[in-house]
């Protein structure tokens, strides 16, 4: 279906008390305008955005995520409010779907259900127990009659529980002849998009009420409502996990980017958090083990590993106390206490507790390379740049801080020595 949609994201979100734009703050790992933005791309190829406050740096951060969003600056000094931000915006197509930019929740179904049917004007429609803040709809005869702004409500009116969640899907030509006649004669004087619906109802046009669900439709306006969002967010994100075959262990307490994929049998312990583009194929990650940006397949981390960005793990077992970050491991065991950072290392080789590779020297970042079937014995470092060839063992405590050849054993120990009955001659005879 050939339909416009317009992403209001102006607004200043004061009540979010902080100083990233409202619609950057992330559920799941992506900024709440870039779920709405999503969500509009899956039924729609002509979006505009309408920014004003910070509208540079929330225009950048589209720009370099997104090809093909158009931008629209309110001018929000002369003409404020949802209706302002409607002053000017070219719609290509001949109907727009309204959305606002702080509504991550919305689900593509819902947006389809809004397109649906040949009213003038579909607007979503919420019951809610405690209608405050919201702007009242009066519903006569099935059809919408007026939306009255909280602040303009008189006594009997505060009582309608039907409020406007604030999404439409307007007939390209009302908005053309409607948006320039709307005024700015209310209790905050504000442009208000809802005026719209009143022009339409005087003109004899159908304003069909969409009734929608209150979880999908509530506006994120404060760090509570955002944690509350990012509950719902994650549960979907659990579910849809689970029922592709993922097993998890007390799901409630594990967390799940968005962007993050599973293939094949996999397991998630409790406490487990998979963050950013994360790809996860057939491995089992244990309770309380952290995985960031990395590809794992066919292996096993934690509990309590660390798998930090650009690592990528293969037919590999990490055990506890585990550091792992930008390396490559292909069928390597590191089962306890080490850290393994800029480095590649090959099938068959193992790590000892507290092997620690030194990748930076305080200015540079230094790559480790090791090969195939290297035994590194334990509380060993390698200051890199250094490359370890196959088949070499490597004795515990040895401080590596040069290549070693294939075959070659590299031992770096002072001598042990022993001194007799020293223990009486200090403590006395017990
Ligand atoms: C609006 C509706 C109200 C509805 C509520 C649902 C109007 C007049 N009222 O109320 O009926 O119940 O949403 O959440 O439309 N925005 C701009 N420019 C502005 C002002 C807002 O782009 O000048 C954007 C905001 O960024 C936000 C959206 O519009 O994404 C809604 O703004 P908000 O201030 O929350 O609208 P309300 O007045 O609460
Ligand atoms: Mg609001």
């Amino acid at each position: 279906m050939s339909i416009s949609v317009v992403i209001l994201a102006a607004g200043q979100g004061t009540r979010m008390k902080s100083s990233t734009p409202k619609v950057l703050h992330e559920i799941s790992g992506k900024s709440m305008l870039f779920h709405a933005i999503d969500a509009a791309k899956d039924v729609s190829d002509d979006i505009t955005v309408v920014l004003y406050h910070q509208a540079e740096r929330i225009q950048k951060e589209i720009e370099e995520a997104y090809e093909d969003i158009r931008f629209h600056m309110q001018d929000a000094q002369k003409f404020p409010g949802t209706g302002g931000a409607m002053k000017g915006v070219e719609v290509r197509h001949s109907k727009a779907l309204i959305l606002n930019g702080d509504m991550p929740l919305v689900t593509t179904d819902s947006l389809h259900a809004l397109m649906e049917g040949d009213a003038d004007i579909n607007m979503s429609v919420i019951e809610l127990d405690d209608p405050s803040g919201y702007g009242r709809v009066v519903i006569l005869d099935g059809n919408v009659h007026e939306i009255v702004e909280e602040k303009d409500c008189i006594p009997a009116q505060k009582e309608i529980k039907t409020v406007n969640a604030g999404v439409y899907c307007v007939k390209k030509e009302l908005l053309d002849r409607y948006i320039p006649l709307l005024s700015n004669d209310n209790a905050q004087a504000e442009y208000y998009l809802t005026d719209i619906i009143k022009m339409a109802v005087e003109e004899g046009k159908t304003v069909h009420p969409v009734i929608v669900q209150e979880e999908e439709f509530k506006g994120v306006n404060s760090k509570l409502d955002l944690a509350h969002a990012e509950e719902i967010m994650q549960n979907r994100i659990r579910t849809k996990w689970m029922k592709a075959g993922v097993s998890m262990r007390l799901p409630e307490t594990i967390y799940i980017d968005s962007r993050a994929t599973f293939e094949g049998e996999c397991m998630l312990e409790n406490g487990v958090s998979i963050q950013g583009s994360s790809r996860i194929i057939a491995s089992h990650i244990k309770t309380h083990s952290v995985i960031e940006d990395s590809h794992i397949e066919n292996s096993d981390v934690g509990p309590i590993g660390r798998i930090r960005p650009q690592s990528r793990l293969v037919d590999t077992h990490i055990g506890n106390f585990v550091e792992v970050k930008k390396s490559t491991l292909a069928g390597v065991k590191a089962g306890h206490l080490a850290y393994i950072g800029d480095s590649s290392i090959d099938e068959g080789t193992n790590l000892g507790a507290g092997v620690i590779t030194c990748n930076y020297d305080g200015k540079n970042k230094y790559r480790t390379v090791i090969g195939k079937n290297v035994f590194v014995g334990s509380d060993t470092q390698i200051v890199a740049p250094v490359t370890i060839e196959d088949d070499v063992l490597i004795a515990a405590g040895t401080t590596v801080n040069k290549d070693v050849a294939k075959g070659d054993m590299a031992i770096s120990r002072t001598q042990m020595k022993t001194v007799k009955n020293f223990f009486y001659k200090f403590f006395g005879d017990k």
